[in-house]
C-alpha cells in the first residue's frame, strides 16, 4: 500500500477541488493507502527565485526559509504526489505553481529526490468551464520528464455553473483514488 500526498492547489479550501479531494481520499483508502493533504493555502510559500543555488542543506534543500520545508517533509514521506488544481488559465494555480517549482530544490540536492524513484503522480482538476486539455497535456508530459509513474487524472468540469453548497460525490475522484495500486500493475 502507498502513502499518497495530496497537495490542495485551491484558495477556496472549502470549494470544488476541495471536493475532488474528499472524494478521491474516500477512493484510495478505501483500497489501503493512507493519504495526507496539505492545504498550500494555509501556508506562507514564496515563489521561486531561480537562484539553482539550493541543495546545501538536507533539511532546508531551499535557500529561502518558509513553509516550504513542511511540503519537503511530507514529499519526502509519500510515494505518490496528487496535485490538485483548480483550472487556471488553462494551468496549475499559482499556488501549485510555487509548489512545483520549488520541489527543483530536491533535484539540486539528490537528484532521484525528485527524479524517477518508482514514484507517481495523479492530477484532480476543478475547472469552471470545459477545457483541462492543455493541463492535461502538460501534466503528461511532467510526468514524463520526472520519470514518474503517470496514475490518471480526474476532472470536475462547468464549477461556475454549480451550486458550492451542494457538491455531491466526485466520482471520476473517488475511481482514480481506488484506482491507484490496480493501475501500476505490468
Ligand atoms: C484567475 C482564474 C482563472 C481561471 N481560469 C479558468 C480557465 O482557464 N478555464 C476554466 O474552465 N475555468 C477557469 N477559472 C474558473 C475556475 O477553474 C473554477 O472556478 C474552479 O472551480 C476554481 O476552483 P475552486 O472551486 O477549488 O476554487 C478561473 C478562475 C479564476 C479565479
Amino acid at each position: 500500500m502507498s502513502h499518497i500526498l495530496v497537495l490542495n492547489g485551491s484558495a477556496r479550501p472549502n470549494a470544488f477541488t476541495a471536493a475532488m479531494i474528499r472524494s478521491f481520499c474516500k477512493g484510495a483508502e478505501s483500497v489501503g493507502h493512507t493519504v495526507t493533504v496539505i492545504d498550500l493555502c494555509k501556508l506562507n510559500i514564496h515563489s521561486c527565485i531561480g537562484c539553482l543555488n539550493g541543495s546545501k542543506d538536507k533539511e532546508h534543500p531551499c535557500v529561502q526559509r518558509d513553509d516550504m520545508d513542511t511540503v519537503y517533509v511530507e514529499f519526502r514521506k509519500a510515494d505518490l504526489t496528487v496535485f490538485a488544481t483548480p483550472l487556471f488559465f488553462w494551468s496549475y494555480s499559482g499556488l501549485l505553481k510555487n509548489v512545483i517549482d520549488r520541489l527543483w530544490a530536491l533535484a539540486e540536492y539528490d537528484r532521484s529526490e525528485l527524479i524517477g524513484r518508482g514514484r507517481g503522480g495523479a492530477l484532480l482538476v476543478a475547472a469552471g468551464g470545459s477545457h483541462p486539455e492543455p493541463l492535461y497535456e502538460l501534466f503528461d508530459y511532467m510526468m514524463k520528464r520526472l520519470a514518474w509513474k503517470n496514475l490518471g487524472k480526474a476532472a470536475l468540469l462547468h464549477t461556475d455553473d454549480m451550486d458550492m453548497q451542494d457538491i455531491s460525490e466526485c466520482e471520476d475522484a473517488y475511481m482514480l483514488g481506488a484506482s491507484i495500486g490496480k493501475r501500476e500493475e505490468p
